[in-house]
């Protein structure tokens, strides 16, 4: 690949030794509890037992584990083979191997020698993977489109520039007025921001997001951000117990505000729940 900014090999090297942070991450603290009820919504809505998921971007497997409990078959795919591996142990520790039909290395870019036409149910791609293809998540959204069934869902993530800017203000404060410009502009963290990042990745406004999911002929069923109203109040949520009524309360009211157009640049992720059109590319 030239004249891109996606650059698969630091993609690969930054998880193989990121170890177990995106099993761990919606442990955290309660805002990331919500987040993570709130993925979870949208796959027991969808999803139904027997059916034939490919999960790209897998990582160590925190949804790995919910889609198996749907009782659907797993593909687990994933460019880290580091993280393909804790994907693998995680299966065998929690038991839920059973469900995972393989576990294969590939780059959602190119699915061409490792998957058919059409040969999945489903496609579930959380987790921000089309935030670090950059300007090639066309071809990795064609490549989802091609081989899901017609009118299957593709459940898709991105990670959100003004939601980012919302959750890490301070840290964004102390950026260089004009670094912060450009990244607002193109909401790229890249190497020609010329200052140390630890992070590379494509973040975007929800209307750049939409713009995209259909230029690529995708049908949009859902957008939400990943969480909007808890964004900022983790040492207040800390103190509802998950078990109380507040809890369920504040839940159902996160998946019904972080839908509303107000609020989905938000929250720190946006996601979209999309069906291949009929026509679908292939
Ligand atoms: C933020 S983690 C998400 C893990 C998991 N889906 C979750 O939400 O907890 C992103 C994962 O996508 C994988 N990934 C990034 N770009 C990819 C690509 N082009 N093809 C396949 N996997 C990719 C990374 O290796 C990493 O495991």
């Amino acid at each position: 690949m030239t004249d891109t900014l996606y650059d698969p090999r630091w993609v690969r090297e930054f998880y193989d030794a990121y170890g177990m942070q995106e099993w761990e991450r919606f442990d955290r603290h309660p805002m990331m509890r919500i987040a993570f009820a709130i993925h979870q919504h949208y796959l027991r809505q969808y999803l139904q037992p027997g059916q034939r998921i490919l999960e790209i971007g897998a990582g160590a497997g925190k949804f790995t584990q919910v889609l198996a409990e749907l009782g659907v078959r797993i593909t687990v795919a994933d460019i880290s083979p580091g993280q393909l591996a804790l994907n693998r142990q995680q299966a065998a520790a929690h038991g839920f191997a059973h469900a995972v039909e393989a576990w294969v290395e590939c780059d959602a870019c190119d699915l061409r020698s490792c998957f058919a036409n059409e040969s999945f149910d489903a496609v579930v791609a959380y987790g921000g993977l089309l935030s670090y293809v950059f300007d090639q998540a066309g071809a990795a959204l064609s490549e989802m489109q091609r081989v899901v069934r017609s009118g299957g869902p593709i459940f898709l993530e991105v990670m959100s520039l003004w939601g980012g800017v919302h959750r890490y203000l301070m840290p964004v404060l102390t950026l260089a007025p004009d670094v912060n410009r450009q990244i607002i502009a193109n909401g790229d963290l890249d190497e020609r921001l010329g200052i140390q990042l630890n992070h590379h990745c494509r973040m975007y406004r929800a209307g750049a997001w939409r713009q995209l999911l259909q230029e690529h002929g995708l049908a949009i069923e859902v957008m939400t951000a990943s969480n909007a109203l808890c964004t900022n109040w983790e040492e207040h949520l800390r103190a509802i117990p998950e078990n109380s009524a507040a809890w369920q309360h504040l839940l159902e009211m996160e998946v019904e505000a972080c839908r509303e157009p107000g609020c989905l640049d938000l929250g720190t992720h946006i996601i979209a729940v999309c069906r291949k059109a009929k026509d679908g590319r292939s």
